[in-house]
């Protein structure tokens, strides 16, 4: 493996920065009982960071979008390799993101969750890559925006590798 990596954000701005998320989603949801969907596998380590952050009664679920083969380019279709184990029915639902890109696979997911009507649906994300959008997304909690760079760390890979890094780094 011979890329190079080079740190964009830090530990301690994402700590940061996941305090304050948590911070404005708890006054949002504390008496709701929230289901966090986080969206395989690139938003794992955020979600395991986000709710013990946020630190009121909530439910996870995972799902799992294909969007993208190996490498860096998307393929413009979202595919649900793993779909929703439970109902959302009449739950209040916060999508778990790692980064939104094209949006392709956001706003695909955010149609498809809309349409097994929930109370409400958010969408939490870590990063965000505007100049690379081609399908709107709205974005309601927001950690960082980020350039037109490959980023991996904190859960987010290049063909599977660098999810344990501990700072998002843009990798060259
Ligand atoms: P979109 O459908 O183009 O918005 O792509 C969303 C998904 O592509 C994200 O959830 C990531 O899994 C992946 N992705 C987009 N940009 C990056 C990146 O810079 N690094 C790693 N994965 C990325
Ligand atoms: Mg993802």
């Amino acid at each position: 493996m011979n890329n190079s990596l080079k740190v964009l954000i830090s530990r301690e701005e994402i700590k940061e920065t996941v305090l304050k998320l948590a911070e404005k989603i708890r006054s949002d949801y504390a008496d709701k009982m929230p289901l966090l969907i986080c969206v395989l596998k690139g938003s794992s380590v955020f979600l395991a960071d986000l709710i013990r952050a946020l630190d009121i009664p909530l439910e996870v679920e995972f799902v799992r979008a294909s969007s993208y083969g190996s490498g860096t380019e998307s393929s413009g279709k979202m595919k649900l390799v793993q779909g929703l184990k439970s109902a959302i029915k009449n739950r209040h639902v916060i999508v778990i993101e790692d980064i939104v890109d094209t949006g392709q696979t956001l706003f695909s997911l955010m149609a498809y969750l809309k349409k097994k009507k929930p109370a409400s649906l958010k969408l939490c994300a870590l990063a965000d890559k505007p100049s690379r959008r081609k399908v709107p997304v709205n974005i309601d909690y927001l950690g960082f925006t980020v350039p037109n760079k490959f980023i991996v760390g904190y859960g987010i890979d290049f063909n599977e590798q660098y999810r344990y890094l501990p700072d998002i780094c843009i990798i060259e």
